[in-house]
């Protein structure tokens, strides 16, 4: 009996360990899929069944969830390469021979990687904000990813990033460690992406992709964006317009070295890879740690861009920049007035002119310090960050002080990772210096970059930033300029720690973060602007701590209605820092007109103005005060574009629909293309409100051409337009557009 119990209850266990073994096959082998779902769209993960993670579906999200499951099997990509392509994040030296995400040596040298899923989890984070991860594993070595995508419903925008975790009992080495790799179907892609130089930034070049791969990339180091910036679109199926087409805009939040590559491959898909660039950047993982990758942000519309670059203002605005839904300090800059030559006397006299012109803050650029070496070129004194004594005698606290006393706030131009070969701090410290022992120094603009991997060297950066601001604490603004890159790459302090010089590209970007995250954290609230010798540095990585950039040295208004019209398609007008200066002759009014469409201020000397521009230039202030909320917080519509265009033109709209301003400029003086024949389609606002339409911001005593008397119905001037009536005598024309009850 005890013998027969005993067998039953041995086959009972067998057949249990059966039903569990089928149970648990069947179900390791069920596909797993994770729909990452915003308002309108949806980024849909599935495992394979060899539990690989792909990509099944991208774009428009499905009303019913539980459909995402059967999107794999409408594709009938059947040869060997199917679900190669497609993987979520392509691992190197196994089952996958297309262009890696991650490529890895394990700690015995072997270089292969699989990845299988392992787990994943959807946190809420807020009624908005989710955010999902996705963990991955190698069956045989000790590495594990986690594919983070945060998603913001509204806004329609992803973040993504991954984490590298080295669970081996030995360093392996990160030969590539992308952010993001996205799989698209479409018919066509087009990728529109931007190349510049030095006063020249923002290029946008649009072309057809085919087989093979196209990368952009920058090997720069520092201000990775002076020739090609991180940030592009792609167009799906055919190139998208202002208002339809189907488009991605993405941008790799990272202040160094980056690539995307995009693949179209043999299914006519396309592979986006897009992360940290892999040149001379092999990273040494230390047993036991994480690599966090910088952030893939984007957003896709059906409609366009001009949708598609509103995801990204309001997503901006709320959740990114500093302070993006509050206010800014308009501001006079004595750069282009002064560059280096003036002393306590020269700006002290500046300030009053600045507080009669109506701005906020009065800012204080270059030249300011060094006294062994003193800052009177770009030659010398850079590193030195004590008062100039000839020309500051009474130190910055005295032009806080006299500067307060003439009713304005005072700013500073800082440029803290960088140092002239001419400064104390390059006698003393050289070792803190980027540069190769054994080679000539390279210098761009006279000066080379300090090596931020060197936590001595960070705590030398923030003190510089927290020193000023402890011994001034009504300083109001920073200007953080970066002016050089990497040349002869080489970091004493890795050297010393025994590190790879591969790693002083990333390292340098974390110290650099390192350094701007502890100033954010002391000083929440200062305003700063984010320079780099123009454009050579605007991304999301660097701007979390920023209130506002500097889109370019360049500040010929015709040269910025372009660069502003691009940088417009992925940062809000709130953080576009648009300067009237006297680098062109034209008008005071274009020059205004045109830096309105972004925050407004002055680098001019307001006492050589001739006395009408003055005059004029003090109710443009009083006017931009008038309408900056619609310019800070209102959507914006491009209108016209210039590229294709005698005109650009765009407008400004409140969340109710009820107020506007419309920027148009006249961009050639060619005979014929000087007047605007036909009207111009506005959008944005209610069809069914009547609206007067109003010309502001006209030099006084000048009568406008536009009778403001009249009223239209949102309807109409959506679809009839309104006729700014440019000529050559009205080439800039300002309009406040308002609901009449
Ligand atoms: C480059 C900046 O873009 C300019 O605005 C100015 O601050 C100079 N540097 C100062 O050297």
């Amino acid at each position: 009996m005890h013998q027969r119990m005993n067998s039953t209850g041995t086959k009972l266990l067998a057949v249990c360990i059966f039903l569990f073994t089928i149970i648990s096959t069947v179900l390791a082998q069920a596909p797993k899929t994770i729909a990452v779902e915003t308002n309108n769209n949806a980024l849909v993960l599935q495992t394979d069944k060899d539990n690989r993670l792909n990509i099944i579906h991208f774009g428009q999200r499905l009303t019913n969830q539980q459909e995402y499951g059967m999107a794999a099997g409408q594709y009938h990509f059947s040869d060997n390469n199917a679900g190669i392509y497609s993987n979520a994040y392509t691992p190197a030296g196994t089952f996958s021979l297309s262009e890696p995400a991650i490529a890895v040596t394990h700690a015995d040298g072997n270089t292969s990687l699989e990845l299988k899923y392992v787990s994943d989890n959807t946190q809420r984070i807020d009624d908005n904000t989710s955010l999902t991860a996705v963990t991955l594993k190698d069956p045989v070595y000790a590495v594990e990813v986690t594919l983070f995508y945060k998603a913001w419903k509204k806004e329609n925008v992803i973040e993504q990033w991954s984490v590298i975790k080295n669970n081996e009992k030995k360093p392996i080495k990160l030969e590539k460690y992308a952010s993001a790799n996205l799989y698209f179907n479409a018919d066509n892609y087009y990728l529109t992406h931007y190349h510049g130089s030095w006063a020249h930034e923002m290029n946008p070049e649009e072309e057809q992709l085919t087989h093979g791969i196209k990368s952009i990339d920058s090997k720069l180091g520092t201000r990775a964006d002076l020739f090609e910036p991180p940030t592009f679109m792609i167009s799906f199926d055919k190139p998208a317009g202002e208002d339809d087409g189907k488009v991605l805009l993405g941008q790799l939040a990272w202040s160094g070295n980056f690539k995307i590559e995009c693949e179209v491959d043999s299914y006519n898909n396309l592979r986006l890879l897009a992360g940290i660039n892999s040149y001379a950047s092999e990273y040494q993982l230390a047993a036991g740690q994480e690599f966090q990758t910088p952030s893939f942000i984007y957003t896709y519309s059906q409609h366009g861009k001009g949708e598609a670059s509103r995801n990204l203002h309001h997503w901006a605005t709320r959740y990114r920049i500093v302070n993006g839904e509050g206010s800014r300090l308009t501001l006079l800059n004595n750069w282009e007035s002064t560059y280096f030559g003036f002393d306590e006397n020269k700006l002290v006299s500046l300030f009053k002119g600045a507080k009669d012109l109506g701005v906020d803050l009065f800012l204080l650029d270059d030249g300011w310090f060094g006294n062994k070496h003193p800052r009177n070129a770009d030659t010398a004194g850079l590193g030195d960050w004590q008062e100039n004594v000839q020309k500051l005698p009474h130190g910055i606290g005295y032009l806080v002080k006299e500067a307060q006393a003439a009713g304005i706030k005072f700013g500073i131009w800082v440029e803290p990772e960088m140092v002239n070969p001419k400064s104390e701090l390059y006698e003393k410290h050289i070792d803190w210096v980027i540069r190769q022992p054994q080679r000539p120094e390279m210098y761009f603009r006279n000066q080379l970059v300090l090596d931020l991997s060197n936590p001595e060297v960070q705590n030398f950066v923030y003190g510089i930033l927290d020193s000023l601001f402890t011994k001034n604490p009504d300083l109001a603004y920073i200007k953080w300029d970066c002016n050089a890159v990497i040349y002869n790459a080489y970091s004493a302090y890795l050297q010393k720690q025994g590190l790879p010089q591969s790693q002083l590209y990333v390292a340098y970007v974390k110290g650099l973060y390192n350094v701007m995250h502890r100033f954010r954290a002391k000083y929440p609230n200062v305003p700063a602007m984010l320079c780099s010798g123009g454009g050579g540095r605007v991304d999301y990585g660097a701007l979390q701590y920023f209130t506002e950039y500097w889109p370019s040295d360049n500040t010929d208004p015709l040269e910025r209605i372009f660069m502003q019209w691009e940088y417009s398609y992925f940062y809000p007008a709130i953080a576009s820092s648009n300067h009237v200066t006297d680098w062109s002759k034209v008008s005071m009014k274009f020059r205004t007109d045109v830096a309105m469409m972004g925050k407004l201020g002055y680098d001019v000397d307001v006492s050589k103005l001739d006395p009408k521009d003055w005059e004029f230039s003090k109710h443009a202030v009083a006017t931009y005060d008038s309408v900056k909320d619609l310019v800070w917080h209102g959507d914006l519509y491009r209108l016209v574009n210039p590229r294709e265009n005698n005109i650009a033109s765009l407008m400004f709209v409140d969340d109710a629909k009820s107020r506007a301003v419309m920027f148009t400029y006249l961009i050639t003086s060619r005979f014929g293309q000087t007047s605007t024949l036909a009207p111009i389609k506005l959008k944005g606002l209610d069809a069914n409100k009547r609206y007067s339409v109003r010309e502001i911001n006209l030099y006084p005593d000048t009568k406008s051409w536009i009778d403001g008397s009249h009223t239209y119905s949102g309807d109409f001037l959506m679809t009839i337009g309104f006729n700014p009536d440019m000529s050559q005598r009205r080439s800039s024309v300002v309009l406040e557009i308002k609901e009449v009850k």
